[in-house]
């Protein structure tokens, strides 16, 4: 059987939609998945660019790490999910777990069931950005910061203290403002282009920096302004190579800050024990499943809740064949605050 998928045909080559073989039914503990919905990602266009992740003898490839459809098989094994049921889950590096094609699979233990009150859309807004803010200030070292590793309701134990996101307005950081709030941080200051402010501050900001008017160079100045309280943590979701170095001196001698690139501190000193750790956003490796599983079976319930919401999102029209678009938009700083989200079946 087939289906149309985006196949990126070799590395550093050409996007293109085409006929492609589908796998047809579920293997032992997995769920086959007919997909509604494929959010796009930074990853996505750094991939074909820098030939990042993709091995050369695994072309052509399909991308897309953000997926939200209907369950069409189940495999052996698994409980909990039947055809019918709308999922959404973390795509991996593997042409049968990607998003941008018609069907897909997926390891049934990091698979969630989307509530009533979210859209496919919305769903697929969720698993790369929640994993990266989650693995990131959640889960146990090596991976992150392990202040939660095991996603409760922690009853407000980090009151009091100052925590600041940089690229608040970004997927990651919307997801790490709201991951911050559930702790209980008295101070969470996003620092971000003014528009987003009044959204940020729905999501869990208590305080707000414009990144229009307050250059990277000044942003220590402006966060001791806000707070006199150590910053203990930076989590810098945008982790340019400005970004670091003005999040690595707001922290407080003995912090902690997450990156989600490659760390690009040069003149990091020794002896003031600041710590930068780079988060990976995919729970599909065996490093970081356990964790994965922990947060996939607590993730539908945060969302009833209302404890964590998905990013606003843009539809694309015209299925597989927008996302290229979608991918240039996003490489050129045209998107803001929103995730970019594209509809495999609408391929005509
Ligand atoms: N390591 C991993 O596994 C992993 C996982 C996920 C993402 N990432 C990386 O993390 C980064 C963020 O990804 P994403 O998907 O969250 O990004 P995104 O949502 O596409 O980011 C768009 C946002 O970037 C913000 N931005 C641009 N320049 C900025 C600046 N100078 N200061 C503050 N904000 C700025 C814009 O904010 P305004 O509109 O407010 O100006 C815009 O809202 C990307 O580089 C991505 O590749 C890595």
């Amino acid at each position: 059987m087939s289906q149309e998928a985006l196949l990126l045909e070799s590395k550093f080559g050409s996007f293109k939609v085409a006929t492609f073989p589908r796998p047809t039914s579920a293997l032992a503990g997995e769920i086959l998945i007919k997909v509604q919905a494929s959010a796009l990602n930074p990853i996505d266009w750094k991939v074909r660019d820098y030939g990042w992740l993709i091995s050369d003898d695994n072309y052509p490839a399909i991308l897309g790490l953000d997926i939200a459809g209907d369950v069409e098989d189940v495999g052996e094994g698994v409980v909990g999910f039947r055809k019918g049921d709308r999922v959404f889950y973390n795509g991996g590096l593997k042409n049968e777990y990607a998003g941008f094609q018609q069907y897909s699979r997926a390891p049934a233990e990091i698979v969630a069931k989307i509530p009533k009150n979210l859209t496919y859309s919305q769903a697929s807004s969720i698993p790369v950005g929640f994993i990266s803010a989650a693995c990131g200030l959640y889960a146990k070292a090596p991976i992150g910061l392990g202040l939660n590793p095991a996603v409760d309701d922690v009853e407000k134990k980090f009151q009091g203290k100052a925590v600041v996101v940089i690229g608040g307005s970004t997927s990651v950081g919307q997801y790490a403002i709201q991951l911050l709030r559930y702790l209980g941080f008295s101070t969470i200051i996003a620092y971000a282009s003014a528009y987003h402010s009044s959204y940020l501050k729905s999501l869990g900001a208590t305080d707000f920096i414009d990144r229009k008017v307050v250059s990277f160079s000044n942003l220590d100045t402006a966060v001791k302004k806000i707070t006199s309280s150590p910053i203990e943590i930076v989590y810098d979701a945008l982790s340019s190579p400005d970004s670091q170095p003005a999040g690595y001196k707001v922290l407080t001698n003995g912090g902690k800050m997450v990156i989600t690139l490659p760390n690009e501190i040069k003149d990091k000193v020794d002896d003031d024990k600041k710590e930068i750790l780079q988060v990976h956003g995919n729970v599909h490796p065996e490093s970081h499943r356990e964790f994965g599983v922990t947060l996939f079976g607590k993730l539908s319930k945060l969302l009833e809740d209302g404890i964590i919401v998905p990013n606003k999102v843009e539809d694309l029209p015209n299925g597989l064949e927008a996302i290229v678009e979608g991918l240039r938009r996003l490489k050129n700083n045209e998107v803001s605050g929103t995730k970019l989200v594209s509809h495999p079946n609408e391929t005509a």
